[in-house]
């Protein structure tokens, strides 16, 4: 197939691009590098032998992604998003226009050009705090606390419409948990500008002695060592989930929501130890308080991917900090 792939130099993205052309598929890239790099489909052409097509374009410059569309695709991965949680507290208008007005105009191109298959990156903020665990694809959806997750929230709804008022089409919501680690060759890994938020990649930071312990936001809830929970999942069992939803639901109208997770939670001790081991290095740490806006616990009941998608993750914990750890080291 010849994929369209959004933000397909991103961290998720250059990923599913190296599994879509393991796979066989002909991928092209858009993405404005906005948080990425060109280097990224240099580094994918290093992996898989040949560097993907690619295009530095916003997904809003309609008439440039309509020129693009003439040629034909078969699908459209849609990775471009913005995606810093508390950024988007501050630039609520920036977050809504970029993720949920651009998601508009990339689909009305599509639309327009006769793309009928798209996979979309949603995630596991939709479900909100959660009702009972594990997370199930049947829950309603939540409460966001963010214009983030609610971009989330309000792209899965624009997308169920879209796919009622055109029964050809077929949309695939892929909710992820918690992507972390990097493609085992060290080539391509997750560049968050500045400090990160994110918890997995603090950690390589502190490991590495580029910043001088972690933060862990709360021991006060309700898991078994008082920190929060999450369903770690590594980034290439993630995209080869996407290559597996593509094969399984091209040209299969209708809206598929899938959980992409292991199904298993770690705690942030447990995530701040097996790090420890994988890097030989120490992560001194210090409770603080609890973040705003975090849930305590989340983690997915990832059999309906199992059974439909023939999927599972094949990546324990140890294997995904050995990999951001060799991603961490390796010289940028
Ligand atoms: P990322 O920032 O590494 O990748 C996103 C890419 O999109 C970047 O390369 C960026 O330059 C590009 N982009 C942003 N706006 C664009 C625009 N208007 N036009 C063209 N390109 C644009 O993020 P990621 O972690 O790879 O996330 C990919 C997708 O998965 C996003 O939609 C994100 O919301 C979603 N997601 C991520 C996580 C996570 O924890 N990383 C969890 C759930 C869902
Ligand atoms: N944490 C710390 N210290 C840190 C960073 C995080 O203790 O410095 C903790 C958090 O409190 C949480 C866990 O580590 O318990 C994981 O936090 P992350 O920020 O890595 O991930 P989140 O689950 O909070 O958020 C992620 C994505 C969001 C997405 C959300 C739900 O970053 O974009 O999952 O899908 F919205």
């Amino acid at each position: 197939m010849r994929v369209l792939v959004t933000g397909g130099t991103g961290f998720i993205g250059s990923h599913t691009v190296v599994s879509l052309m393991e796979a066989g598929h002909e991928v092209v890239v858009l993405d404005n590098l906005s948080n990425s790099h060109r280097s990224v489909t240099r580094r994918i052409g290093e992996i898989v032998g040949t560097a993907p097509e690619f295009h530095q374009a916003d997904i809003r410059d309609t008439e440039r992604l309509a020129d693009l569309a003439s040629d034909g695709f078969d699908a459209c991965m849609h990775f471009a998003a913005l995606k810093a949680v508390g950024e988007s507290v501050e630039d609520p208008l920036g977050y809504y226009e970029n993720n949920v007005g651009g998601t508009i105009s990339l689909l009305q191109v599509l639309l327009d050009a006769g793309v009928q298959n798209f996979v979309f990156s949603s995630s596991c903020t939709v479900y909100g705090e959660p009702l009972s665990l594990p997370l199930t694809e049947d829950m309603p959806i939540g409460t966001a606390t963010n214009p983030y997750g609610w971009s989330k929230i309000m792209m899965e709804q624009v997308l169920r419409d879209v796919r009622v008022a055109n029964p050809d089409w077929t949309v695939t919501l892929l909710r992820y948990f918690n992507p972390v680690g990097a493609h085992p060759s060290g080539l391509i890994g997750e560049d968050p500008m500045g400090v990160p938020s994110n918890l997995m990649p603090y950690v390589a930071k502190v490991a590495f002695g580029e910043l001088p312990k972690v933060q862990v936001f709360g021991n006060d809830y309700d898991t078994h060592d008082g920190t929060g929970v999450r369903d770690y999942i590594h980034v290439v069992d993630l995209a080869e989930g996407h290559v597996a939803a593509l094969d399984r639901h091209f040209d299969d109208p209708g809206t598929h929501i899938y959980n992409l997770g292991t199904g298993q939670g770690s705690s942030v001790l447990e995530i701040i130890n097996a790090y420890e081991l994988a890097s030989g290095q120490p992560v001194p740490y210090e409770v603080v308080g609890r973040r705003a806006g975090d849930v305590g616990a989340n983690w997915a009941d990832a059999s309906k991917a199992q059974q439909h998608l023939e999927w599972a993750t094949k990546r324990d914990l140890a294997e995904m900090c050995a990999d951001s750890w060799r991603w961490q080291q390796k010289a940028r």
